[in-house]
């Protein structure tokens, strides 16, 4: 039979949102053959059961193509408690009244960044920009040595992407992540030798109940880092700058008018979020709109669907910068809601007010460009930017 919605194909990487509205109306609560699991995609049902960690656990991973090992030992892949002490070793790098010098490093960065954009009348938002600003700010707050943004970006696309005909991952895509795994084992090690004055130090000293977070534990918190950064952030910028290159008269509003910048982040990540698509793992059986989905049984929760429900917010496809989108699931909601939230949303306004400031006016050049090939996340491969209207 074939899919309602299919988690792997092109054309969903691309553009899931008319698939959402069916699922929506005539399937929300949905089991997909291919991929063997449940999809939810009404903002009430996936915002319940994002909240209800106890039946909708997160211990079965909430990557639906889970990275090798990376289940249990880490904040995305665990509930409550032993989540919430995790959470709380970290949190107060994530605060917002801790992020002033991190604003002032992305500003540097887009500054660099925006100089090598105007020597060029055609650039591609995506290496030029979006990647650069991210992987930089990111690494410097994580204590990571300064890398290629491309190189790394390239690495961690891999990493999270997934196979379409496989259904989960392929050889490449794990050997790409133990890559990443083994580069920052060797950072971990050496800072258990030498500490620094950074997050990976303050990570290998921290205790939870007494005792030490083990190498691998340290190790999958910041690779959730850098695969949570960096992919989801740049591409949340490059699907922004979408919305403005696609909805010109808002571009021009914010350009006007900076103050506009923040309700046009909040709106675009209602609108186009790059964290599309999470799971959990049911702990008891539940029936939900006719259907009974049983203990142990995947169930997807569809963010970047829910975001889109005219029952919560009304004329949803339409990208409106006078909304006000409270209540959006573009971070979740509930124990897992975004550590990063803060942080993406300071870089982004601070960057892309920089952005708009030095080119308020820019086209789109062509549509055909690739897609993250992803169960999880909606992310431009590029983005064929030229200057001027
Ligand atoms: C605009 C950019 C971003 C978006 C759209 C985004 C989106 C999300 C979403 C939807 C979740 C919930 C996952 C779930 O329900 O299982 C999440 C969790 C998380 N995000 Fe982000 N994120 C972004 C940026 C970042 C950044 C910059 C970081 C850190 C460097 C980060 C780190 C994390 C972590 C560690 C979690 C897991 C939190 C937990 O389980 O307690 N994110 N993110």
């Amino acid at each position: 039979m074939r899919e309602v919605f299919d988690l792997y194909t092109r054309e969903i990487d691309a553009d899931p949102f008319a698939a959402y509205g069916h699922l929506r109306d005539e399937h929300p609560c949905y089991w997909s053959d291919k991929a063997g699991l449940w999809i939810l995609s009404r903002y009430d049902d996936v915002a319940r059961a994002a909240t209800d960690w106890e039946v909708y656990s997160s211990t079965g991973g909430n990557l639906i193509d889970d990275i090798p090992g990376g289940v249990g030992g880490t904040l995305g892949a665990t509930d409550p408690p032993r989540h919430d002490r995790l959470r709380a070793l970290v949190n107060a790098a994530f605060a917002k009244k801790n992020l002033s010098h991190m604003v002032a490093l992305s500003r540097t960065v887009a500054a660099r960044a925006l100089a090598d954009i105007a020597e060029k009348q055609a650039f591609d938002f995506v290496a030029d920009f979006s990647s650069v600003v991210t992987v930089e700010t990111l690494f410097t707050m994580l204590g990571l040595a300064a890398r290629d943004p491309t190189e790394i970006r390239r690495e961690v696309v891999l990493a999270i992407s997934s196979d379409k005909d496989l259904c989960g991952r392929n050889d490449q895509q794990n050997a790409a992540f133990q890559r990443l795994e083994q580069f920052l084992a060797d950072e971990v090690a050496q800072r258990r030798k030498t500490p620094s004055d950074d997050l990976i130090t303050r990570l290998t000293e921290a205790k939870i109940d007494g005792d030490r977070l083990d190498d691998r534990e340290v190790v999958l918190t910041i690779s959730m880092f850098v695969m949570a950064g960096v992919e989801p952030l740049s591409s949340f910028m490059s699907n922004f700058a979408l919305n403005l290159a696609d909805f010109p008269d808002v571009r021009r509003r914010i350009a006007r008018d900076p103050t506009l910048m923040p309700q046009a982040i909040e709106e675009s990540l209602r609108f186009n979020t790059s964290a599309q698509r999470f799971k959990r793992t049911l702990t008891r059986d539940v029936t939900l709109h006719g259907q009974t989905m049983k203990a142990g049984d995947s169930v997807v929760l569809a963010y970047g669907a829910a975001n889109r429900d005219d029952r919560k917010f009304p004329h949803a496809d339409r990208f409106d910068l006078d909304r006000a989108p409270v209540g959006h699931l573009g971070f979740g909601v509930g124990p897992h809601f975004c550590i990063g939230n803060s942080l993406a949303r300071l870089v982004t306004q601070t960057t892309m007010n920089m952005f708009l400031a030095a080119i308020p006016d820019f086209t789109l050049v062509r549509r055909d460009f690739d897609w993250l090939q992803s169960s999880n996340f909606r992310s431009p491969m590029e983005l064929p930017l030229r200057i001027g209207a």
